[in-house]
């Protein structure tokens, strides 16, 4: 059975004191709450894993990182490696974000090789991707989406979907207060589900998270986590403060 996850994706924020901080706090109120189930992440830079992950120790909350290197080691000055993350605890990694796509060059092609890495070190994935605002002009969202997840997922077999969430971000809406209506949301979803379906059959497809990423506040998450085939959110300006961040985890 798929799960809900709402996951915190810090980006390029929050130093040591800021991220012990962050933590105790989404620890104490994730404590007190009925989370009904739902999986709650949050990804903080790579310097501070370690400290989440020490803060986070006996409670609920999980940390993920939010990119790795495709190798599994060797001369590749300034990467962090799989094995790595492994070593200080974490067991999730975030790949193909836009950002990363955008601004570090990262192509469908890379992302697979990332995907492969980080399965074979048994780390969970959740893969970013989504169209830009010029793609859904043209009506070409849903092609865009369809290429990014073949070129980058589809040569996995079956089971490796066990250990994959699915993070749908339209790149128009991240960090830009435009959201996908709850709708949009459900269309691109739905779309997803049914091209895993054909591929990898309705078992597969039912079984995976697939999150909605881009401009998720509490003031709108209820709404698209209401959506049957939304199971949550990748939340990037919302998840850096406590209060947001548990209106949106306990929006479901
Ligand atoms: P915002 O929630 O700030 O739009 O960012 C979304 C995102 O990129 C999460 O990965």
């Amino acid at each position: 059975m798929r799960k809900n996850i709402v996951a915190g994706n810090w980006k390029m924020n929050n130093d040591l004191k800021a991220t012990k901080k962050l933590v105790k706090q989404i620890r104490k109120s994730i404590k007190k709450t009925d989370l009904k189930g739902t999986r709650v992440i949050v990804a903080p830079t790579f310097v501070n894993l370690i400290t989440a992950v020490k803060g986070s120790k006996k409670s609920k909350l999980e940390v993920a990182a939010q990119n790795m290197h495709q190798a599994n080691n060797g001369a590749f000055t300034g990467e962090v490696s799989a094995e790595m993350l492994k070593s200080v605890g974490v067991k999730t990694v975030i790949l193909g974000h836009s950002e990363r796509r955008a601004y570090f060059g990262e192509t469908d092609a890379l992302l697979a090789e990332k995907v492969n890495t980080a399965l074979a070190h048994k780390l969970e994935v959740i893969f970013c991707f989504g169209e830009e605002l010029a793609d859904r002009k043209a009506g070409k969202e849903e092609a865009v989406v369809e290429s990014q997840i073949k070129n980058a997922l589809f040569h996995l077999e079956a089971n490796a979907y066990k250990n994959i969430v699915l993070a749908y971000e339209p790149v128009w809406a991240i960090g830009t207060g435009e959201t996908a209506s709850p709708e949009q949301a459900q269309d691109m979803h739905a779309f997803i589900r049914k091209t895993l379906a054909d591929t990898y059959g309705s078992e597969i497809a039912d079984s995976i998270s697939i999150l909605y990423g881009g401009s998720v506040k509490p003031a709108n998450a209820k709404e698209i986590f209401g959506k049957p085939d939304v199971d949550g959110g990748l939340i990037g300006g919302a998840s850096l403060n406590a209060n947001d961040f548990h209106a949106i985890v306990t929006a479901f």
